[in-house]
C-alpha cells in the first residue's frame, strides 16, 4: 500500500507509471462514455477528475458523452417513455427536446467539474480550459425497415481541422451525442458513433470506451487484448450484450480507420481508466489491428524508455552507469520489446568483429513482466543477428545475474577471454564476471 510508513511502495509505482507518461505526452486520445457514467453523482466526479489528470499529463483530449438515462428521466418526468428499435432511439420533437436539455446540463455539470482547482481537491492547481462546438455534421437515419427515426441521425462530417485547433490550444474537447445538419436541424446520434468518427477524423492514437460488460474467457477473466480478428469472431459467436456488440463494432471500425488501438472499459469498474491506461495488466480489452507485442530494433525515439528501463537498474549497481549521450551513441546496437508503445524490455550486442566476438550488454526486462520469457527472447534475437554477421562468440559481464547467464548456456570465463580491446576497459573495482556463450 502507498503510505508514508511505506515510501518505497510510492516511488516504486510512480517509476512503473513513468513509461507510459512518457509513451502519453502529445498523443490525442478519445474517450466516450453513455450518460449512465454521468447519472451516478460520485462515479460522475471520479470520472472527469481522472480526465482532468489525463490533460494535465499532456495527453491531446476529446471526450465524448452520450444521454440515454437523461433523456429517459426527462421523458418519465413528462410521463411518457423512450421508444428504441433495434437499440436505437427514435427521437421525436419531445424527445429532440429532452436531447437538448440533457446536453445542456451534461455539458455545463462536466465543465464545473473540469474548472475544479480547489487546495483539497484531485485537480489543485490544474488550469484545464474545455472547447465546445459544432464539430458534428449530421444526418438523419431516416425510415428503416418502416421505422422513421425522425430527429435521430448519424454522423456525416467531423470537422477535425477546428477539433485540432483546440486541442493545439491546450484545450480538452468535449462532444456530445449531437450534430447538426446544414438544414439548421439538430440530431440525436450514438455516442458512440460520434466517438468512431471522431477517432477517425483526428486519427487518434487511441479510442477508450466506457461500456456495461467486457470480452471474457471460459473462466470469466477478462479477455485484456483482442486483435481485430479476434473481436469479430467474438461477435459472430457469443452474445455480449446490445451495448458492448455496439461498442466493439465501433470499435473495430475505428481500427479500420487507422485509429492505432481501441480500449473497451466497464463503468462499474473503480479508476478504470487510469488502470487500463497506466498499468501493464490493465482492467478492459484492448483492441488492436495487429497483435501488439514486438521485438525490433531501436530507434532514437526509444531512449527515453531505455533510460527508464535501465536507471532503476543502474541506480541499485545491477547495470554500470551510462550517460544519455553513450546510449544515444549506442542505440543502433540495442533491440527492444514493445508492447503497446511502452518498452519492456532491451539488450544490446557490441560487436568486436577482429575477435568475432560481440558483447551481450544492457539486458533489462522491466520488472513487473520478469519471468516471462522475455529476456530469453531478447538473448536469442540478439544470438540470432550475431550469426548474421558471422559472429562466433557472445560474452557478458555481470555482478549478480550469473545463473540466469549459466541457464542460457554460457559458461564462466577468465577476464582474458575477453577480447584485448575489451580487455582495456574491464573494470576491476566493479569486478564482473565474465560469461561466454559459443554460437
Ligand atoms: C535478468 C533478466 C533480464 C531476466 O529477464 P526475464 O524476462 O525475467 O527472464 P526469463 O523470463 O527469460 O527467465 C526467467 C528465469 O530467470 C531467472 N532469473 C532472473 N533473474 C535472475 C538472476 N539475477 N539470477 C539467476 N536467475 C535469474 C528466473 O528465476 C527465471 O527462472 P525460473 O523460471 O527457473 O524461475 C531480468 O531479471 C532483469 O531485468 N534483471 C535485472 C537486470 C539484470 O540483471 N540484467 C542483467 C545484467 S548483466
Amino acid at each position: 500500500m502507498v503510505t508514508q510508513a511505506h515510501p518505497e511502495a510510492f516511488v516504486r509505482w510512480l517509476r512503473q507509471v513513468t513509461p507510459y507518461v512518457h509513451a502519453f505526452r502529445g498523443r490525442t486520445f478519445v474517450i466516450a462514455t453513455g450518460g449512465e457514467v454521468m447519472a451516478e453523482r460520485s462515479r460522475f466526479v471520479h470520472f472527469v477528475h481522472d480526465i482532468n489528470l489525463l490533460a494535465a499529463l499532456g495527453i491531446r483530449l476529446v471526450l465524448v458523452h452520450g444521454a440515454r438515462p437523461q433523456i429517459d428521466a426527462e421523458l418519465k418526468a413528462k410521463r411518457l417513455r423512450g421508444r428504441f428499435v433495434k437499440g436505437l432511439r427514435v427521437t421525436d420533437s419531445t424527445a429532440l427536446t429532452a436531447v437538448k436539455h440533457a446536453a445542456g446540463v451534461l455539458r455545463v455539470e462536466i465543465e464545473a467539474l473540469l474548472s475544479q482547482g480547489l487546495p483539497n481537491s484531485p485537480m489543485a492547481g490544474a488550469r484545464i480550459r474545455v472547447a465546445s462546438g459544432n464539430y458534428i455534421t449530421a444526418r438523419p437515419i431516416g425510415v428503416v425497415n418502416g421505422t422513421d427515426f425522425q430527429y435521430t441521425g448519424q454522423v456525416r462530417r467531423v470537422d477535425a481541422q477546428a477539433i485540432a485547433a483546440r486541442l493545439n490550444a491546450g484545450e480538452v474537447v468535449l462532444i456530445p451525442h449531437i450534430g447538426y445538419s446544414p438544414t439548421g436541424e439538430v440530431f440525436n446520434l450514438a455516442w458512440e458513433d460520434v466517438a468512431e468518427s471522431v477517432a477517425v477524423a483526428l486519427k487518434a492514437d487511441k479510442l477508450l470506451l466506457v461500456t456495461d460488460r467486457l470480452p471474457t474467457n471460459r473462466k470469466g477473466e477478462v479477455r485484456g487484448e483482442l486483435t481485430a480478428r479476434e473481436a469479430s469472431a467474438l461477435l459472430k459467436k457469443s452474445d455480449l450484450g446490445a451495448a458492448t456488440t455496439r461498442a466493439i463494432e465501433h470499435a473495430l471500425r475505428a481500427l479500420e480507420g487507422g485509429v492505432a488501438r481501441a480500449h473497451l472499459v466497464s463503468r462499474r469498474t473503480w479508476g478504470a481508466t487510469l488502470l487500463e491506461l497506466f498499468t501493464h495488466w490493465g482492467v478492459g480489452t484492448m483492441l488492436t489491428a495487429d497483435p501488439v507485442e514486438r521485438l525490433r530494433e531501436a530507434t532514437i525515439e526509444d531512449i527515453g524508455g531505455v533510460i527508464a528501463l535501465l536507471e532503476p537498474l543502474e541506480a541499485d549497481g545491477t547495470l554500470v552507469k551510462r550517460n544519455r549521450e553513450l546510449i544515444e551513441a549506442e542505440i543502433p546496437n540495442f533491440l527492444v520489446l514493445e508492447h503497446d508503445g511502452v518498452i519492456l524490455g532491451c539488450a544490446a550486442l557490441h560487436p568486436y568483429p577482429d575477435a568475432k566476438s560481440a558483447e551481450f550488454a544492457c539486458l533489462a526486462v522491466a520488472a513487473e513482466r520478469r519471468d516471462a520469457g522475455y529476456g530469453e527472447r531478447l538473448l536469442a534475437a540478439c544470438e540470432e543477428r550475431a550469426r548474421e554477421r558471422r559472429i562466433r562468440r557472445l560474452f557478458a559481464l555481470t555482478t549478480r545475474t550469473a545463473h540466469w547467464f549459466l541457464d542460457q548456456g554460457f559458461v564462466e570465463a577468465p577476464i582474458t577471454a575477453l577480447p584485448a580491446q575489451r580487455q582495456a576497459l574491464y573494470n576491476w573495482k566493479r569486478g564482473s564476471k565474465v560469461f561466454v556463450k559459443k554460437l
